[in-house]
């Protein structure tokens, strides 16, 4: 059921933005996401953009408030960095399947990837991360998470030099009696569960696709696994490694 939710606080956390609004419906399980539209302004009108709601994992819940972050990239996120405080968002969720608890867990995020991984460090207390980011600016955003923290920067502006999976695949060379909980671009994915399948190490994968609806109506989000395609928004966005052969 779609809900309206209320504005609270949009701030800037290095190159993304924060929102902080409140929950009118259930609490989430940390993977799970929302589909978001803003009431006023979001499409119908003369451009007729963004349009169809947007989805996003949460960052937290907490009480009654949920909190987001996203990048600038686009028409939805560009009218999502404009909302005011009062201002009202429909929000459609929880939806999809999140993380399940496993072995001791290692979580690895890529950017934006660190969203639903820092409610799944809320829940799991003090566990270790791995982040990686573009730049120092970005990287900004590894101060929403807790726990021991090991960055890594493509510029080398903040923490290690190079791809997070060079300081995953260094981990499990010491100790791989873990499972990784990981989100990021395709192609971080990919190595993750590249490295992850070497090992025999289990991986969950919260993965991205384009979303219509986020409920099973559109099948524009479906995903090659080795059991055939799969609706992410329902069946997912959180896979197992083992079911997929790659991540695209
Ligand atoms: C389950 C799920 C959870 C998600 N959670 C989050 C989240 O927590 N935070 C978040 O920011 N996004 C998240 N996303 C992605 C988010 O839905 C898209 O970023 C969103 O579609 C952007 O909408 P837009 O209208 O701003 O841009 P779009 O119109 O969708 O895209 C505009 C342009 O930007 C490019 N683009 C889209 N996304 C990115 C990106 N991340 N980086 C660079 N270029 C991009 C597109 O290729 C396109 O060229 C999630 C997606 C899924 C499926
Ligand atoms: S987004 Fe419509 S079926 Fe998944």
């Amino acid at each position: 059921m779609r809900r309206k939710a209320a504005t609270l606080q949009v701030r800037r956390v290095g190159a993304y933005r924060h929102l902080t609004c409140t929950n009118p419906g259930p609490s989430p399980r940390p993977g799970q996401f929302y589909m978001l539209a803003t009431v006023e302004r979001w499409g119908g009108g003369e451009a007729e953009r963004p349009f169809l709601p947007r989805a996003f994992s949460y960052l937290r819940a907490e009480g009654d408030r949920l909190e987001f972050l996203w990048e600038d990239v686009g028409p939805g996120t560009r009218r999502l960095s404009e909302l005011r405080r009062g201002e009202e968002l429909w929000l459609l969720g929880p939806l999809g399947n999140g993380f399940e608890r496993d072995r001791r867990p290692l979580l690895v995020g890529g950017g934006i990837g660190i969203v639903p991984l820092a409610c799944w460090q809320d829940e799991l207390g003090d566990v270790p991360a791995l982040l990686g980011f573009r730049d120092a600016l970005h990287a900004q955003a590894a101060g929403l998470m807790g726990g021991e923290v090991r960055l890594a920067t493509d510029d080398g502006s903040a923490g290690h030099r190079g791809f997070v999976t060079e300081l995953l695949a260094a981990g499990l060379d010491g100790d791989d009696d873990v499972t990784v909980f990981a989100c990021g671009p395709p192609p971080m994915l990919e190595t993750v569960r590249a490295i992850c399948t070497e090992r025999d190490v289990p991986a969950q994968l919260a993965l991205e696709a384009g979303m219509a609806c986020g409920f099973g109506a559109c099948f524009g989000c479906v995903v090659p696994t080795r059991e055939g395609y799969v609706r992410l928004c329902v069946d997912g966005p959180v896979l197992e490694a083992a079911a997929l052969e790659g991540v695209r």
